[in-house]
């Protein structure tokens, strides 16, 4: 690995309280709707899980696993399912949880996948919002926190695998 520094931009707790924040958000949008709610593997597992239990409404939960060809830390376009959604999700309302939108082009190809499965509507909640490089223009319709540029690790986020576990977001500084 190259010698790095993490450098920490998001603490636990700032990360909690803007789940929460979040969570009264959608809990107000989705009242008494049929809500299934989808997480992107393996990066938004720690934020589902935090977001889903603060949502505290009786929603399904299931995930999709996408394999993306590119480098390390970014994007090629070139995409393809290697574990699909398992639920029905036609007729009900779908919200895709991701940790980070980066070019874009990861979600805007999971929303055409989705919609061809006819569920009611779909949003998408997204921990990070990273605007710098992005090509598809996808609006997360729930946003934890904005970012130029940088590439973050922890609460999910992997680089080349390591760092999901820890419970800060930092961003890694090549020296
Ligand atoms: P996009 O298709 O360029 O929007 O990339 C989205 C995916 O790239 C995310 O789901 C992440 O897995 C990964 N990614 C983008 N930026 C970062 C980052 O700063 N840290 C970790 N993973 C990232
Ligand atoms: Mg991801």
């Amino acid at each position: 690995m190259e010698k790095h520094q993490l450098i920490q931009r998001f603490s636990a707790d700032q990360l909690q309280q803007r789940v929460r924040e979040l969570a009264d958000e959608i809990r107000t949008d989705y009242r008494n709707r049929q809500l299934v709610v989808i997480g992107i593997l393996k990066g938004a597992f720690i934020f589902l899980a935090d977001l889903i239990r603060h949502l505290n409404i009786p929603s399904e939960v299931d995930f999709i696993r996408l394999a993306s060809y590119g480098s390390l830390t970014e994007s090629s376009g070139s995409i393809r399912v290697t574990k699909d959604i398992e639920l029905p999700i036609a007729g009900k309302h779908v919200l895709v949880v991701e940790d980070i939108v980066d070019s874009g082009i990861t979600m805007a190809w999971l929303l055409d996948h989705l919609r061809g499965k006819n569920p009611e509507s779909v949003k998408t909640c997204v921990c990070i919002d990273k605007c710098e490089r992005r090509e598809k223009s996808v609006a997360a319709d729930y946003i934890g926190f904005r970012v130029t540029q940088g590439f973050l690790v922890g609460y999910g986020l992997d680089w080349s695998e390591q760092y999901r576990y820890l419970p800060d977001i930092y961003e890694v500084k090549f020296l």
